[in-house]
């Protein structure tokens, strides 16, 4: 990749620090958010240009020895002349380098403008490339998780070691996941297999009542003669957590999701050269909570649009891509204690269902 194009392509103020802290580069958007030239600011001590008004020196010094990335939200970042602005700060270790860092400034102004206006595309593509970056960022420190837990593995007793696997094996997701955000653009299409759509239901019930929706009451209602879908079930669970997830985050400390399955014979898409693809299972996401915001109501299928404080607006992004790449279709109707997401999906033809042998 062209570093210099992916340096200026950045939507945030970024720079590059050396090993005395003394900025080495920066883009376009740090000059303008730091108000002076790169000409000017090369060679500045860095805390000279930014004022954070948190006692970072040590968690920073700690992040530069270590190798690990600094986060730091909600702190006024100040630059000299202009009144301090509240931002997110993301500090990670040049890889490969000696001392040197990357400073990543989010103005949380910027960020709630890019979360709600409407003519954010230009942004939101290049927010993409920011994502991919900071997803191959977390890649690096995810290995050393799976590393250190296939070590601690070695000695442990078989009743402990079933936490280690489960370390292991969340890992592996959560890096099949950030190679999906670094490949959105380009998600691998989907593998063409029959599947089992109650399985895919049930592993993400399973997952979802031991982490985010331990809080929730999950109901299955299945229609258990429901013929296989065609299409590839790893994406296809994405997309079930995902919504999963929306519902529990959605639902405050307790609430009840109900997942339904049927099929519906008629239910056809219709495409613009006229030509009908029928998409009869249906698989319902039901909550009882609040309902979608009204003011994102209508783009909560753009990427980055989200409606909650941490939200990065990249579940719903994803599961419209991969259901549309399966060739099937999702749809939302909310109000207030009932929010249905309904994914409408083709069934698998007879030649790609394997003939069970009895
Ligand atoms: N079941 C739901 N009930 C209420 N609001 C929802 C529900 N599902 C989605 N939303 C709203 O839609 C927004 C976008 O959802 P999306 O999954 O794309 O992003 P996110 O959840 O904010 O962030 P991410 O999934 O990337 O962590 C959410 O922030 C939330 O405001
Ligand atoms: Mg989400």
């Amino acid at each position: 990749m062209d570093n210099t194009a992916l340096w200026s392509s950045l939507p945030l103020p970024a720079l590059l620090v050396d090993e005395h802290d003394t900025i080495q580069d920066l883009n376009g958007v740090a000059e303008n958010f730091l108000n002076a030239s790169a000409k000017s600011l090369i060679g500045a001590p860095v805390w000279d240009r930014i004022a954070v008004d948190a006692p970072l020196e040590e968690a920073f010094a700690r992040a530069r020895a270590q190798g690990t990335p600094l986060f730091v939200n909600d702190v006024d970042v100040g630059t000299g002349n202009a009144p301090p602005m509240q931002c997110n700060l993301q500090i990670a270790p040049l890889q490969g380098s000696d001392g040197q860092m990357i400073f990543l400034i989010s103005p949380r102004e910027l960020a709630n403008r890019v979360t709600k206006s409407e003519g954010v595309k230009n942004a939101a593509k290049s927010a993409i490339g920011m994502a991919e970056m900071l997803a191959h960022e977390i890649k690096n420190p995810l290995a050393g998780i799976t590393g250190a837990a296939q070590l601690l593995s070695m000695n442990l007793s078989p009743d402990d070691l079933e936490l280690t696997d489960l370390i292991v094996e969340e890992s592996r997701r959560i890096v099949k996941l950030l190679e999906q955000v670094e490949q959105f653009g380009n998600l691998q299409p989907p593998a063409r297999a029959a599947v089992n759509i109650h399985d895919v239901l049930d592993r993400a019930r399973r997952s979802a009542l031991l982490g985010f929706g331990a809080h929730m009451k999950i109901i299955e209602d299945y229609d258990p003669s429901l013929p296989p879908a065609v299409g590839d079930a790893d994406q296809l669970l994405q997309v079930v957590l995902n919504l999963l997830k929306n519902a529990s985050e959605a639902s405050g400390k307790t609430g009840t999701i109900r997942i339904h399955s049927y099929f519906e014979h008629s239910f056809k898409l219709r495409r613009s050269d006229g030509s009908g693809q029928a998409l009869p299972l249906q698989i319902e996401i039901i909550d009882d909570g609040p309902g979608l915001p009204q003011d994102i109501k209508g783009d909560i299928f753009d990427p980055f649009v989200s409606g909650r404080e941490n939200g990065t607006g990249l579940g719903l992004a994803l599961v419209s891509k991969i259901i549309s790449d399966h060739g099937g279709w999702i749809s939302v109707d909310s109000v207030p204690g009932r929010t249905v997401f309904r994914i409408s999906l083709p069934r698998a033809p007879k030649d790609l269902i394997p003939v069970e042998e009895t």
